[in-house]
């Protein structure tokens, strides 16, 4: 049997993610926590264009698969559970029968002779990793000082391939309506509402540098980060908590993810950015037309 070493070397990175958020968290130094996240964004997500999308699926599903099945018999029926057609859904196909009943679908709509669906998967998952890492460039290089030309620039690139991300990804799910494995209309009308979050915190902070409110555009950008943040991150750890302890509900779990990963991301970042700013006497509201007198990140370095 072929042994997954990939998976188990995610769960390691996994805790030493955690230890570095809770050192960071004693030290209040927050940088090689969201570093890591980053690069681990990035080592998951490039795989699916290396590798192509079966075999990303494939190893996605199996970082899911270890929980799912904890405590299972090999043979039990669980109600959000089911095996796969060509029974390599998932890198641990050879060791569990049983896998998340999203997993399989998800595993099955990209396997499939599909090849516009697939170039959208690739070109979501591109588009929104590059700015998932061009964000915090640009919240690194604020619009004050010496980066003040290239961040208008960037700004505007990453505006672009944030359009095509999101864009890909509201195209797939404009189908959901017929994978109940999902939710149906639930998770179509989910993804909408997440793509919402995301697109019009952007929006509303494109909308206010542009009315020359820099308050105003720096807060809505902090709340953009934590809509990105929360739409990859904190949906895939909450799953992966949340999967197996409702794997006796077929979709509830994904649901609850794909309806609440963003407003929480941005609910979480509303609340970094408000002590950070309380702490250095910025202002924590937009008042229209003026000056915070810091860029985008600002106060958070
Ligand atoms: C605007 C918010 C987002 C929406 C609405 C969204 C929606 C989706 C949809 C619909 C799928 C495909 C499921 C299917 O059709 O079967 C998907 C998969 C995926 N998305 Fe997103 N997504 C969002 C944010 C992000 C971000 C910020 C990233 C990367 C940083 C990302 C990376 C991926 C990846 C890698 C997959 C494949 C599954 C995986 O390995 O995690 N998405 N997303």
């Amino acid at each position: 049997m072929t042994f997954p070493i990939g998976v188990i070397a995610v769960y390691v990175a996994l805790a030493m993610w955690l230890l570095l958020l809770v050192l960071g968290i004693r030290k209040r130094r927050y940088g090689w926590a969201i570093g890591f996240g980053i690069a681990l964004m990035l080592v998951l997500n490039v795989r699916y264009l290396v590798e192509g999308a079966p075999a990303g699926i494939a190893f996605f599903i199996g970082i899911y698969d270890v929980l799912n099945n904890l405590g299972l018999a090999p043979d039990a029926q669980v109600a959000g559970m089911t095996s796969c057609g060509d029974g390599r859904c998932s890198v641990w196909a050879e060791r569990f029968t049983m896998h998340t009943s999203w997993g399989v679908a998800f595993y099955d709509r990209f396997v499939a002779d599909a090849p516009l669906r697939t170039m959208l998967l690739y070109a979501h998952l591109f588009f929104n990793s590059l700015v998932f890492v061009l964000m915090h460039v640009q919240m690194l290089r604020t619009g004050l000082g010496p980066y003040r030309q290239a961040h208008k620039v960037l700004g505007r690139v990453n505006f672009v391939f944030l359009t095509l991300g999101v864009g890909c990804a509201v195209w797939l799910a404009s189908e959901h309506g017929a994978v109940p494995q999902y939710g149906g209309r639930l998770a179509e009308f989910g993804f909408y509402s997440m793509a919402a979050f995301v697109y019009g915190t952007a929006i509303m902070g494109v909308l206010a540098i542009r009315a020359g409110d820099r308050v105003g555009h720096r807060i809505w950008m902090w709340r953009f980060a934590g809509t990105m943040w929360g739409s990859f991150w904190l949906f895939r750890v909450t799953l992966f908590v949340l999967d197996p302890l409702l794997r006796e509900h077929e979709a509830v779990a994904l649901l609850v993810c794909i309806w609440f990963s963003a407003p929480l991301g941005m609910l979480i970042a509303e609340v970094i950015r408000r002590r950070i700013d309380a702490a250095a006497r910025l202002p924590t509201m937009s008042t229209k037309g003026a000056s915070a007198g810091r860029g985008i990140a600002g106060a958070g370095r």
